[in-house]
């Protein structure tokens, strides 16, 4: 089974750390592809894969640039997604409180709403504390990623 992490980031802190995730848990899949998301749209969720979004916040609660089109397309070309299976990392900063995170939580929300399912919590980071998302990311994934293999295998 592949990993296939979709990068959603302004200043590339959300690719930093699916390139942490792609080094530290190669042990734990056959193959972890990024995507960035520029120009995607619902189609990438095609593939017999494990998705993971990882995606900051910007302006009030908004995806990142180059997240637009893949969000807006789950809306202007729906389809059902009851095979998708995914996981959520939220990049954010809770100086801003009424949209902490609101990047992740909008994929989130969409894919719920055409029927993907999500495996186990968001993992959401704040950039105010001064932690690395990297670190914090990739020990979230090392836990997150054998429960999500295990629950592909069930629903298969
Ligand atoms: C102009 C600007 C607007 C932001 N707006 C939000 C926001 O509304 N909500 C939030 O949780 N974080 C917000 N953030 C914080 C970023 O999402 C956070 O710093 C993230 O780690 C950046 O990741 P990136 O480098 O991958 O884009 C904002 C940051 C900037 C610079």
């Amino acid at each position: 089974m592949k990993l296939k992490i979709l990068v959603g980031t302004m200043t590339n802190t959300a690719e930093y750390v699916a390139q942490a995730i792609q080094m530290d848990c190669a042990d734990l899949v056959d193959e972890i592809e990024i995507a960035m998301m520029d120009g995607l749209d619902i189609g990438v969720f095609d593939e017999d894969a494990l998705y993971l979004i990882c995606t900051s916040t910007y302006g009030s609660g908004d995806v990142p640039d180059n997240a637009r089109n893949l969000y807006d397309s789950l809306e202007l070309q729906p389809k059902y997604l009851g095979a998708v299976r995914y996981g959520v990392i939220a990049l954010g900063d809770r100086t801003y409180a009424q949209t902490f995170a609101f990047g992740g939580r909008k994929f989130d929300e969409r894919l719920q709403g055409l029927g993907a399912r999500r495996i186990g919590e968001l993992f959401i980071h704040d950039a105010s504390e001064g932690t690395m998302p990297e670190e914090l990311g990739t020990a979230w994934c090392r836990e997150w990623l054998p429960q999500a293999l295990a629950a592909m295998r069930v629903t298969a």
